[in-house]
């Protein structure tokens, strides 16, 4: 058991699922943060070993959701030793001149906004322990532009800079921030885009260098490293995990 405790923000599906896994096999306490009860105490239920991992329900578009999700965690687990901000969702999508502007807002609002309001509590934790590591879930849209998602592309190029900005910050109080880039990986939410455009499967495998999608556990193995002491002197920048994507 390492006796850690990491918090995973949108760990009820996808690549937060597959964090929380990883993270409970190799003995740290895991508590999930998503808005379907039912499915988060699941999911936390199916958990390795004796620890007292844990779901808090929290919306992260509601601040009064997001006060009492840390209230709570303070209260169960004390020490927070890595949290990874993964909720995200990527809009309807749209080119620019007929998106409305509540769609841009809404993924704005999830992606950013969300990522900003736990952000800060975790800052505000780990600045008073003098330890701690972060990771923002940024995307391959983060560092390229993407026809159809301006909106979440906008989203996840600010958590970059959002990331870095937080990294500055804390960095005298021993804290890391870092963020990680996906490639396309296969998810409940890639699988929904995939669905929807029988060609788009076989067109992103062709995209990335590696001639495949990743699975969420590749992705959560990076996010691992990055919340461990085996990245110790990392800290504001973003790690691809794209399958040479953006080395084109
Ligand atoms: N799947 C990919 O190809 C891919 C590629 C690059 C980046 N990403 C990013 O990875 C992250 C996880 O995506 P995924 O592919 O696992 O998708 P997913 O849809 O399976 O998971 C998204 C998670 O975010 C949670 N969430 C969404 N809105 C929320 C809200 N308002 N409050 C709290 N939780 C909320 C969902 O409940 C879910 O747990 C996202 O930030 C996404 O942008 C995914």
């Amino acid at each position: 058991m390492s006796g850690k405790t990491v918090l995973i923000v949108g760990g009820t599906s996808g690549i937060g699922q597959s964090c929380a896994a990883i993270f409970a096999d190799r003995g740290w306490t895991v508590v999930i943060c998503g808005r379907d009860v039912a499915r988060g105490e699941s999911i936390v239920s199916d958990l390795a070993g004796p620890l007292p991992h844990s779901f808090i329900a929290a919306d992260v578009c509601d601040e009064g959701q997001v006060e009492n999700l840390f209230a709570q965690f303070s209260s169960r687990h004390g020490r927070l030793d890595a949290a990874f901000n993964c909720a995200g969702i990527l809009g309807v999508p749209d080119n620019i001149p007929v998106m409305s502007v509540e769609n841009f807002r809404t993924v704005l609002d999830v992606n950013l906004v969300g990522m900003f309001s736990c952000l800060r509590h975790e800052m505000k934790i780990m600045s008073e322990q003098q330890s701690g590591a972060i990771v923002n879930c940024s995307s391959i849209g983060g560092v390229v532009g993407m026809p159809g998602i301006s909106a979440y592309v906008a989203s996840k190029h600010a958590i970059i800079g959002l990331t870095k900005s937080a990294a500055l910050e804390i960095a005298p109080a021993g804290v890391r921030v870092n963020s990680v880039s996906p490639g396309a990986t296969m998810t409940p939410m890639q699988a929904g885009m995939i669905s929807r455009d029988p060609g788009l499967e076989t067109a992103l495998k062709a995209q990335h260098p590696l001639g495949r999608i990743a699975n969420p556990e590749e992705v959560a193995k990076a996010v691992y490293w990055l919340c461990s002491d085996e990245s110790s002197f990392v800290t504001g920048t973003n790690v691809m995990v794209d399958g040479g994507f953006s080395a084109k």
